[in-house]
């Protein structure tokens, strides 16, 4: 009888986990959708990003990674994008395309919410999409500063709040909420770029002294 039960429960756990594994690819899929291109601008970004050659940058929540392969080029082949997401399914579509690409310059990392587990300090964190997803930010940028090698930047763009209603489920932010919270960690702004229609996208380094 429990034998029976706990059977049952493994294979509902199992399906649930397989549902959400297939959602979770379908929304990256959809993000990875060509079309962003027209509002994202991801050339506009990688742009005022002004990656060195042969930087050491992380993507912050990557997803799917439609900005890691932009970053990649960026970096070029003497750089790495360590392509860092809480999520397996993200990874897996990464190291998928990772393979197909013959892009020997991105590495997937499996992150924890409070900890990027990157293996070494970097000079840039992108982040797209993602900061308003993150939980105790301040705490979590505070030590991500250990992450950074001297001059290190981190860049965030993220949605901004349109409307009364936007932003109440905690799937926007204000920009100045980001600034805030990232003085609160120890950083300051250095670039705030009005360069996407929808969403803000600032950058900061450690604050002197
Ligand atoms: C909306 S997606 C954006 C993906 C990608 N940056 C883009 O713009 O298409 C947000 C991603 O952030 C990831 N994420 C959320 N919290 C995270 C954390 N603390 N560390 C790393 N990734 C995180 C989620 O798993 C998800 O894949």
């Amino acid at each position: 009888m429990i034998h029976k039960a706990l059977r049952t429960g493994m294979i509902l756990a199992l399906i649930v986990s397989l549902g959400l594994t297939g959602c979770a690819e379908v929304a990256y899929e959809r993000l990875n959708d060509p079309a962003r291109d027209t509002w994202q601008k991801p050339q506009g970004v990688i742009e005022k990003l002004s990656i060195t050659p042969g930087s050491r940058v992380a993507d912050l929540g990557s997803g799917g990674g439609y900005f890691t392969w932009h970053l990649a080029k960026a970096v070029g082949p003497r750089g790495i994008v360590y392509a860092v997401d809480i999520n397996k399914a993200a990874l897996d579509m990464i190291f998928k395309e990772m393979v197909a690409r013959g892009t020997p310059n991105v590495r997937p990392v499996r992150a924890q919410p409070n900890d990027p587990q990157l293996p070494e300090p970097v000079d840039l964190v992108f982040s797209c999409n993602t900061y308003h997803q993150m939980i105790d930010r301040e705490t979590y940028f505070r030590s991500l500063a250990s992450s950074l090698r001297p001059g290190g930047r981190v860049a965030i763009l993220d949605f901004q709040p349109r409307g009364f209603f936007s932003g109440m489920f905690g799937n926007r932010i204000a920009k100045d909420k980001v600034r805030l919270e990232m003085e609160a960690a120890g950083y300051q702004l250095i670039n705030d770029y009005d360069l996407i229609d929808q969403q803000h996208f600032q950058i900061f380094e450690m604050a002197e002294g």
